[in-house]
């Protein structure tokens, strides 16, 4: 098989991921930071060194400001649902996925006013078009850092400067970005920066969370969820500090620690290099799709600066029956249709059919481009019969 969906979820992963998985199954399963004994302590032990590994890749000092969550849109809702009140207006694009866009669509049911920046037919945001629409009762901006539909990045430094600017915290969305080039908090101008583990960061699913920089104070958010913590637990009250007070219930630890072990891989391979490599790879694919009659391309995937998500449609056929016989004739798995990201594709100007996306991994190789563009000029000039 050629697997071409790891915009959805990277696979294969490195094989010290299930590695680390099957060896924490059998020798350290005990519920981290619960109890006295030796099991709980080495799970806890896994657990911080996972916290320390997330904290280091994306620059932050201070692992206790790293909160697990079970995917970022748990953590996305965290923010949004407990930090946004009736009045508030929040800014966001015309960029974003549904789990930022559902919170909020919800979020205004109750009052919250939303202000959608709109970005241009590639998909880039304009900073001084964000700038125009913020107001007085501006209380936050959540923005996607790279586009799952057509891999376009956003000029988030200059957001953050924006934001700072008028001292309105920055939530990033790095679903995308985080193991596809170097991310880093201070760099991003990121307040609050959401991750996910099992997509550019090669961890397990039900794996992600959240950094809080220094200058934001998560007091402001109130918790989705609340129970036990292993801590101050004469308290029928949830603890206030991180990451205790948005870490109830007993954490994925086996989860955690795999991602731990995707991380120390990626790092190992270097963050660069392997940018590098999954550029090229995304770059062989659109030239090759690009000569292909008919077809057209989203965004503008040959940027320097992009990731590896690269959309494409045509009218021989439709997105999801060329998806099937992909999948069918030659084995080559992707995705078609909206990729949950209803606004970006009114933007990209291909809703409500979507487009055919096709997203390479690190262990792809230039041969699988290759195939891949053939079996699809084939299946373009065979048309919708
Ligand atoms: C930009 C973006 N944000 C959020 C998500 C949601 O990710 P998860 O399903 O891991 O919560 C995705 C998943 O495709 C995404 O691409």
């Amino acid at each position: 098989m050629i697997y071409l969906d790891n915009a959805s979820t990277s696979w294969p992963k490195p094989t010290v991921v299930p590695e680390t998985m099957a060896a924490f199954l059998r020798d350290t399963a005990a519920n981290p930071s619960r109890s006295g004994h030796i099991l709980s302590i080495k799970a806890g032990k896994n657990v911080l060194a996972a916290r320390t590994s997330v904290a280091e890749f994306f620059g932050e000092s201070d692992p206790l400001r790293v909160v697990f969550s079970h995917n970022i849109t748990t953590a996305l809702n965290t923010v949004l649902r407990g930090f946004l009140r009736p009045g508030d207006n929040v800014v966001t694009t015309g960029m974003e996925h549904n789990a930022v866009m559902r919170p909020l669509r919800r979020l205004e049911s109750s009052g919250v006013h939303i202000s959608i920046v709109p970005c241009s037919s590639t998909g880039l945001l304009d900073p001084d078009d964000l700038r125009r629409s913020l107001n007085s009762h501006t209380r936050l901006i959540v923005i996607n850092h790279a586009s799952n539909v057509c891999g376009t990045v956003q000029p988030v430094a200059e957001v953050g400067a924006i934001a700072r600017e008028h001292g309105i915290p920055l939530l990033l969305d790095t679903a995308q970005s985080a193991g596809c080039f170097p991310v880093h908090m201070k760099e991003s101008g990121a307040d609050i920066l959401a991750f996910t583990g099992h997509k550019g960061l090669l961890g397990p699913t039900g794996t992600g969370g959240l950094i809080f920089g220094k200058g934001f104070d998560p007091e402001q958010i109130d918790p989705l969820v609340t129970g036990g913590t292993g801590s101050a637990s004469e308290k029928e009250e949830q603890p206030v500090f991180l990451p205790d007070r948005f870490e109830a219930g007993t954490l994925n630890a086996c989860g955690i620690a795999s991602l731990a072990a995707g991380i120390k891989f990626i790092s190992t391979l270097g963050m660069s290099a392997l940018a590098g490599r999954k550029q090229e790879l995304a770059s062989r694919l659109v030239n090759g799709l690009m000569e292909i009659e008919g077809v057209e391309i989203q965004g503008d995937p040959l940027k320097e600066i992009s990731v590896p998500v690269v959309s494409m449609t045509t009218k021989r056929i439709s997105c999801s029956s060329l998806a099937q016989k992909l999948d069918e004739r030659f084995e080559i798995a992707c995705r078609a249709g909206l990729h949950c990201a209803p606004a970006a594709h009114m933007t990209l100007g291909t809703f409500p059919e979507g487009s055919l996306r096709l997203s390479p991994g690190i262990f792809n190789t230039m041969d699988e481009m290759d195939i891949t563009v053939n079996a699809v000029r084939e299946l373009v000039e065979e048309g919708s019969q």
